[in-house]
């Protein structure tokens, strides 16, 4: 499917791998010129050669801390300048530590909501004039399907995650019609934020090994599996294309099946 967007910029923060890779991938193959972030330069410069090969755009790697918000200004900045303006803006991020609410203080709240939200208030605000310049601007948020049914042992996600649905909610309203806003919820993707999150089950003794608690993890998934990442990206871009012209304000979950609300 011809997505109509050939040629626009786009930016994806923390998408040095994962969801942020994957969306930052189907946006390249797309014809975009792409911008990632990401904190490890090893990681940043294999996320540049999957791009390059990707698609025919321009690509942009730099090292930026989605926490700091001179770098977000920095990231946004250098993206803008190499592409003469952006299109697309996509926010991930990466995961709060998992664990119940006794578990954390005050300073894992903050530190979540600053990775969590305040990576999307500031990277949005950047973006926000040259995303508006001539109409067809676009912002995607990756976020959690725990915004929509709470995870046991996430209490950070289920809880800050969900100002950024009223953040998107509200951007979807006050940015249009030159700016379309909207979110995915992320199930259970194979990247290794699931990792992590499986071996802290192996390690409190939820699960005896690696295989079993990715397994447990596809418990309950009406299509059996979890997903590639690539599933969630191809979302992304569509979100982002002219194909999705009339939709915003959504936040559609990308889960197998696995949310039971309507
Ligand atoms: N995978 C899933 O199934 C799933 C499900 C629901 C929700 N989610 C959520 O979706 C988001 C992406 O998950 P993922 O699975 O793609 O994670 P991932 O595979 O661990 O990738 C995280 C990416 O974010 C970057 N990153 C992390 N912290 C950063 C920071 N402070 N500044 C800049 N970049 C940063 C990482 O690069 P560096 O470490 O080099 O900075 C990496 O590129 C997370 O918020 C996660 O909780 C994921």
């Amino acid at each position: 499917m011809d997505l109509g967007i050939d040629g626009d910029a786009a930016l994806v923060t923390a998408g040095t791998a994962g969801l942020g890779l994957a969306s930052a991938e189907a946006l390249a193959r797309a014809g975009c010129d792409v911008a990632v972030c990401g904190r490890d330069e090893e990681r940043l410069a294999d996320a540049e050669r999957r791009l390059e090969s990707a698609g025919d755009g321009e690509v942009l790697g730099v090292s930026a801390d989605i926490t700091e918000g001179e770098e977000i200004e920095g990231f946004v900045g250098d993206a803008v300048r190499s592409f003469g303006g952006l299109d697309h803006v996509v926010t991930s991020a990466g995961g709060p530590p998992s664990g119940s609410f006794l578990e954390m203080d005050d300073e894992d709240w903050y530190r979540a909501y600053d990775l969590l939200v305040m990576s999307v208030v500031r990277t949005v605000r950047a973006a926000h004039p040259t995303l508006a310049d001539d109409g067809g601007g676009t912002v995607v948020c990756i976020t959690s399907r725990s915004v929509r049914e709470v995870i046991d042992e996430l209490v950070l996600s289920n809880a800050v995650r969900r100002g950024v649905i009223g953040l998107m909610k509200t951007l979807s309203r006050e940015f249009a019609p030159a700016v379309r806003a909207n979110a995915v919820l992320p199930g259970a993707h194979e990247t290794g934020r699931i990792e992590e999150l499986v071996e802290d089950a192996v390690e409190r003794g939820d699960a005896e090994t690696y295989e079993a608690g990715l397994a447990d993890w596809a418990d309950g998934i009406p299509l059996e599996r979890v997903g590639d990442p690539t599933e969630l990206g191809e979302t992304v871009a569509w979100l982002s294309s002219e194909r999705s012209s009339y939709v915003s304000g959504v936040a559609v979950p990308v889960d197998g099946g696995s949310t039971r609300s309507v």
